[in-house]
């Protein structure tokens, strides 16, 4: 029997939506055949250390960390994916080997998990990994950029200002006046990199613009501003590396006014519409655009795209690409797939596999100048 490769899978992390990722860990753990597969678990605090240990996710669920081990993966290609133990005493910091990773799960969300930090320091490691590479998860994190390069490639978005939080602090009233000159209300205040509505306000007043943008800059240097649409929201699992599909597409109807943290998290009475209620041309158009636009940012893996459609003009809008979307128990991502006939344990092994062929040609990239001689 062939040996058994060993899977880490990383949550938590520096990031608000550190909890948000147990929650997706816990599920993604429970369909991790451990048959198949040497499950070791990573936390990462909200501090940003890195433990691991047994029941470590357990541990992170009850804020105890007390019975883990620090760990530390280092991002030189040598060690081949070694976790180790790392122990730091008045003599000296000892490393000690605990397991060679051969594909790491970073179930991940927002800042140095999902916007490329990790990324980098598993490519340096040279390690293969599941979802997108430094620059997929850099461009989807960034709300900002990603709209440039969606408009760079004819897809369409929601008409947005942007704003720094320097702008906001010394001259609200000019980031206002130029927010009013081009959108009316409402409108969305966001920082650029952030996720699970986090920092969000929809905002219908000049006075909830104000707080808005003060809430907003608290949480980044960048704030993007956008009309609001009157919209259903739509969403599609994108899966592969070279030739990416697209599942069915889904619609939330969400149980607050927008989708917010509350509504997607907390109130469990967000509806999820596994197809969405669309027509046939809509479904095919929402599918294609998805595909083109993780093609756009080159996308690796998976990716959930998100759509706001008009529910006036039935115009569609990409809203943004989640390059490591929810797995909780109610995450759209592999419900989507599921319903596109890829139930979710499969989803994971087709994940780990496209992990290992995509480290595979990067193996095969030239590194060095070959003269034609
Ligand atoms: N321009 C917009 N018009 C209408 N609703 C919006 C708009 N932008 C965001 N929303 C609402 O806010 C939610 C969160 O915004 P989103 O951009 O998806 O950020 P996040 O990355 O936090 O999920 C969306 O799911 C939607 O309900
Ligand atoms: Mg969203």
């Amino acid at each position: 029997m062939a040996e058994k490769m060993n899977i880490g899978v990383i949550f938590g992390g520096r990031s608000g939506e550190h909890e948000v990722s147990l929650m997706s860990a816990r599920s993604v753990l429970s369909v991790l055949d451990p048959a198949k597969y040497n499950i070791i678990e990573i936390g990462i605090t909200h501090e940003g250390a890195w433990y691991t240990g047994k029941e470590v996710l357990a541990a992170f669920e009850k804020n105890s960390i007390k019975d883990l081990v620090p760990a530390v993966l280092l991002p030189e290609p040598r060690q081949k994916g070694m976790l180790y133990s790392l122990r730091i005493t008045a003599s000296g910091t000892e490393l000690a080997p605990i397991a060679h990773l051969d594909v790491i799960f970073p179930v991940l969300h927002g800042t140095f998990g999902e916007d490329g930090t990790l990324q980098g320091m598993l490519e340096l490691a040279d390690v293969a990994y599941i979802g997108a590479g430094v620059l997929g998860a850099s461009v989807g994190m960034d709300k900002i950029l990603f709209k440039d390069v969606m408009i760079a490639n004819h897809i369409p978005v929601v008409v947005s200002v942007n704003a720094t939080r320097a702008e906001i602090k010394n001259s609200i009233d000019v980031v206002i006046a130029r927010i009013e000159k081009k959108l009316t209300y409402p409108v969305f205040v966001k920082p650029a990199n952030l996720g699970s509505s986090v920092g969000i306000t929809k905002c219908r007043t000049r006075s909830d613009l104000l707080e808005g943008l003060m809430e907003a800059a608290q949480y980044d240097r960048r704030i993007l501003i956008e009309y609001g649409v009157n919209g259903r929201e739509i969403e599609v699992s994108v899966l592969g590396n070279e030739s990416p599909r697209a599942s069915v597409a889904g619609e939330i109807r969400p149980c607050d006014d927008f989708y917010s943290y509350e509504a997607k998290y907390i109130n469990p009475d967000s509806e999820l519409l596994i197809p969405a209620p669309i027509d046939a041309e809509t479904m095919k158009k929402v599918q294609e655009i998805a595909v083109r636009a993780y093609t756009a940012i080159d996308c690796a893996g998976m990716a959930r795209v998100d759509f706001l459609l008009d529910r006036d003009t039935n115009e569609l809008f990409l809203n943004e690409v989640n390059t490591i979307p929810g797995f909780t128990s109610i995450s759209m991502y592999p419900k989507l797939w599921a319903a596109s006939g890829l139930d979710y344990p499969k989803l994971i092994e087709k994940l780990i596999d496209l992990a290992v062929s995509r480290k595979t040609d990067r193996d095969n990239t030239v590194r060095t100048y070959r003269s034609e001689k």
